[in-house]
């Protein structure tokens, strides 16, 4: 079977990690989340965290220098058969480096995923996230866990994310139309793009997406 080469599109709190999770489980496809990555790194005390760490509280996009070595060298690793990337692209510079990466070894995206939500909706959600130190995502009112506090997957403890104060959120919002939201175009006009309404229940997001992509696989082996 042909290789997924996936990423997932949208504003913050759109529910892409969320997909994530369940995309990666259906497909068998290695997740590589740029968020989830530098979060390790700042956690860990790298000199990666501790430069990437000033930018990420603030809301702002990590310089591309930093960003883009570490994604690439993750896809060689981690994704030589596919893979589902998570917050990677975020704006043209990233995705020119990684329309060429693929490119010079011969391999191409499938499908650009975008989840769009409306800032309203972006908000409420990220002010009732937690998440464990795994990654794995709740929310308080929308996906409680079983046993309050702590996640269903590994028992760790959860937290809310340094970056969800609503201002730092504004500010990732703000980030996100000025540098992110073009990305829509790009990936439309190369035919790659496929929308999602982020603002319906995830098990719904979830099932229009999977129809998607057996489409695009039904497609290719026709
Ligand atoms: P990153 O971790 O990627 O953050 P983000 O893009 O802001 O996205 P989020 O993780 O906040 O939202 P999500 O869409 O994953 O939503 P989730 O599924 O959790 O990046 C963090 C920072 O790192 C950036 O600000 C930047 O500084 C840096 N960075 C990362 N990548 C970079 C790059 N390429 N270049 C430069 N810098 C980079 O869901 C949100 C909440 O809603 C949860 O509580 C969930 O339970 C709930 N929920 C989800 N879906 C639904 C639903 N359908 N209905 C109801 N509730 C739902
Ligand atoms: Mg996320």
């Amino acid at each position: 079977m042909s290789e997924l080469n996936l990423i997932l599109l949208g504003p913050p709190g759109a529910g892409k990690g969320t997909q994530a999770e369940k995309l990666t489980e259906d497909f068998g496809l290695p997740y590589i989340g740029t968020g989830e990555l530098l979060r390790r790194h700042k956690s860990e005390g790298t000199e990666l965290g501790r430069e990437a760490a000033g930018y990420m509280d603030n809301g702002d996009l990590v310089p591309d220098e930093l960003v883009i070595r570490m994604i690439l060298d993750e896809i060689e690793d981690k994704g030589r058969d596919g893979f589902l990337l998570d917050g990677y692209p975020r704006n043209l510079e990233q995705a020119d480096a990684l329309g060429e990466a693929l490119e010079e070894s011969g391999r191409s995206l499938t499908a650009a995923l975008l989840i769009d939500a409306d800032d309203e909706t972006v908000i409420q959600r990220l002010s009732g996230r937690r998440q464990c130190r795994n990654g794995h995502v709740y929310h308080v009112l929308f996906n409680p866990p079983k046993n309050e506090g702590f996640c269903e997957l590994d028992g760790t403890k959860l937290v809310q994310r340094e970056d969800d104060k609503p201002e730092t959120v504004k500010r990732r919002l703000k980030t996100y139309h000025e540098h992110t939201e073009p990305l829509i175009d790009y990936y439309e006009e190369r035919g790659l793009l496929r929308r999602f309404d982020g603002t319906r229940d995830a098990g719904e997001v979830n099932d229009h997406i999977r129809a998607t992509l057996a489409m695009l696989r039904l497609e290719e082996r026709l």
